[in-house]
């Protein structure tokens, strides 16, 4: 093995200001400055403009006090490279910041486990991801380095690294390979970053649920000096006890003074343990994809607002919560038009996230006040019902 050079000892795009911490857990509250903007962790990043009804516009992410949004990666590759417009129309519009009109900090995923979870049909080899074009089933690549040139274009103020992403329910060489082949194509990203002064790139744990293969990739990824580290390949369908474990290892032997971020987590048990056990970062469709179903989050549990109870039931969603959603509109109403019209749907969407918000505001003011222990028995207690 050659030896690798770190792309920048010093992360000159961004700055991990840790302000308090709990002295109990592993939880502990940031300033995460980033190019755009300086961001409070722990934090739950949603998933921007969707393109669906799903969606909210970017003004709306705003009013909700998002600090960072994933950036869709619809951009990324959906048209065979060859005739690629998405990179020349986005370094066109000045990135994607400006082209969707996001002030904020964004992060884009690099687009593979998209691919091999959206489409069924994508092939891993140590050259890349392969996979069927959607719109003419044209076979297409994508490479640690086109992925690479790719979020350049695109310019969120944090890149994830490609990497080869199984299953979390995967054992044996399968799983130790997509292991050593993401640290591989670590390295490949590193070299292939072409603006590492406005980007940061980070790594990827995985090594699924066996905790040797853990331990040696947070071990060898720690070596290369990034910026920060998400820990992926989780939240599939594990048991909880399992997730926790592997956050616990991860975060147990990761650096301290950069920031941890846990891909596609966002159940709000979640949030609350991963943030108790060192994560300060989060993403997940959940919350909008389930406001598509008429769920709306609430403390004390989910409201299935498309049930009969609902249709006399004249409160907001919750009684203290300040979206516009809860601020303006009725279970009843919510009730009457849930299933039937995508306002319905989107006004759902608009809660949920100001839920996720706010539990985070909760999170993050609990530890700076020194009470975070009595913030996470609260909260179980309210979701889960007396147990202590
Ligand atoms: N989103 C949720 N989990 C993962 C993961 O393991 N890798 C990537 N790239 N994205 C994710
Ligand atoms: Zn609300």
């Amino acid at each position: 093995m050659s030896a690798h050079k770190p792309f920048s000892a010093a992360s000159p795009a961004l700055r991990f200001e840790i302000v308090a911490r709990c002295p109990v857990t592993k939880a502990r509250v940031s300033k995460l400055h980033l190019p755009h903007f300086t961001a409070d962790t722990p934090m739950f990043m949603p998933v921007g403009t969707q393109g669906t009804m799903k969606g909210l516009t970017t003004q709306q992410l705003e009013d909700l006090d998002c600090h960072v949004i994933l950036g869709n990666t619809y951009h990324l590759g959906n048209r065979p490279a060859s005739t690629s417009r998405g990179p020349e129309l986005l370094d066109e519009a000045g990135g994607l910041h400006q082209f969707m009109n996001w002030k904020r900090g964004l992060l884009t995923d690099s687009g593979g486990f998209q691919m091999v979870s959206l489409l069924k049909l994508a092939e891993i080899t140590e050259e890349g991801v392969q996979f069927e074009a959607p719109h003419d089933g044209s076979l297409m690549m994508l490479t640690p380095e086109k992925s690479m040139e790719l979020q350049n274009s695109i310019g969120a103020d944090i890149m994830m690294q490609l990497d080869d992403v199984v299953s979390s329910l995967t054992t044996g060489p399968r799983l130790e390979e997509a292991m050593h082949r993401s640290i591989r194509w670590l390295d490949r990203c590193i070299k292939a970053h072409k603006r590492p002064q406005e980007q940061n790139l980070f790594a990827i744990i995985q090594g699924g649920l066996e905790p040797e293969l853990r331990r040696q990739c947070v071990a060898e990824m720690a070596k290369r000096n990034l910026p920060g580290y998400a820990i992926g390949g989780l939240s599939g369908g594990e048991e909880k006890d399992q997730f926790w474990r592997m956050v616990t290892l991860c975060t147990d032997l990761l650096p301290e003074d950069k920031p941890r971020y846990c891909m596609g987590v966002g159940y709000a048990e979640d949030l609350v343990v991963c943030a108790a056990l060192g994560v300060d970062m989060f993403d997940c469709v959940f919350p909008t994809r389930t406001a598509r179903f008429g769920n709306a989050l609430t403390a004390y549990g989910p409201l299935v607002l498309r049930q009969a109870q609902f249709e006399k039931d004249f409160r907001p969603i919750e009684e203290d919560c300040d979206c516009l959603t809860c601020k303006n509109y009725t279970r009843a109403y919510l009730y009457s038009i849930v299933t039937k019209d995508t306002v319905g749907c989107h006004l759902v969407s608009i809660h949920n996230i100001s839920y996720q918000m706010r539990l985070m505001r909760g999170v993050r003011e609990s530890i700076i006040a020194g009470e975070f222990p009595a913030f996470v028995r609260k909260f179980m207690r309210d979701r889960f019902g007396e147990s202590n």
